[in-house]
């Protein structure tokens, strides 16, 4: 195989130089950690799961015209992207109390919130992706206000469409974390959804049951990560094949 030029590794996905200029092959390894990467494991065939699964959610939000980095899927493991310079922010949309919300407020896991909520990160490993208000995001100059209100309007955009498609299949949205990045076109920059859309990125419970079927099963040793992503690629019939 011919060496590829990395371009960036991450925990659970790694970046090469594209076939064109201004595209990126996403590759998605099998590697999981949590909490800030003190939890670590490889889990055999999340990577090909997650590679299905973005393709399924960007190709979903294509189809409703939500701007997004996905091309196509090129085999198991990678998909082709555009080149995007991702905004250093996790953008953070929850619908139900989770996570460490619940636990920064004393709140019971899977209240309903009164409405969806969406929250900032710093993206930042050594400082643990701390929370900034929107305050710190336009004196820092991370995002402009306009970008702000841009951002937020696609996050709920991405919220509706994900709460939706995953009621279809009896999965309640409790909350996930998408990440934003800028494009141009000539002098004209559009904020695009980058980076991935997958159980390792949302909170999914099962409507009936409350099972998680989400990277909570790896964070709180609830079981088989890999079963847990399945179930999810089979209700959607997003299930790996070869190819
Ligand atoms: O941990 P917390 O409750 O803040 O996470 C909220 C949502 O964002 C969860 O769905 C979690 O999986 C996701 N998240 C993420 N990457 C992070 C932090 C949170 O995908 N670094």
């Amino acid at each position: 195989m011919a060496r590829r030029k990395k371009i960036y590794e991450g925990k659970a996905k790694t970046l090469y130089e594209g076939p064109e200029p201004g595209t990126l092959i996403q590759y998605f390894k099998d590697d999981a950690t949590a909490f800030n990467a003190e939890k670590r494991a490889t889990i055999e065939g999340k990577g090909v799961l997650n590679n299905r699964l973005s393709e399924f959610f960007m190709n979903g939000l294509t189809a409703i015209g939500v701007p997004n980095h996905f091309i196509k899927r090129l085999n198991m493991r990678e998909q082709l992207i555009r080149q995007c310079e991702i905004i250093p922010l996790e953008v953070i949309v929850r619908n139900f109390a989770a996570g460490s919300m619940a636990k920064r407020l004393g709140l019971e896991e899977g209240m309903r919130l009164p409405r969806p909520i969406i929250e900032f990160s710093y993206k930042d490993d050594a400082l643990g992706d701390p929370l900034v208000p929107e305050e710190y995001i336009i004196a820092f100059g991370w995002a402009s206000q306009q970008d702000l209100d841009d951002i937020v309007a696609l996050a709920l955009r991405v919220n509706d469409f994900m709460s939706g498609v995953m009621y279809g299949v009896g999965i309640k949205l409790i909350d996930f974390k998408i990440e934003i990045g800028r494009v141009w076109d000539g002098d004209f920059m559009r904020l695009i959804v980058a980076d991935e859309i997958s159980p390792d990125s949302c909170r999914l419970w099962d409507i009936e049951s409350g099972q998680k079927l989400d990277k909570d099963v790896f964070r709180r040793d609830l079981g088989s990560l890999t079963d847990a992503y399945s179930e999810v690629a089979r209700r959607l019939g997003v299930l790996p094949t070869n190819g």
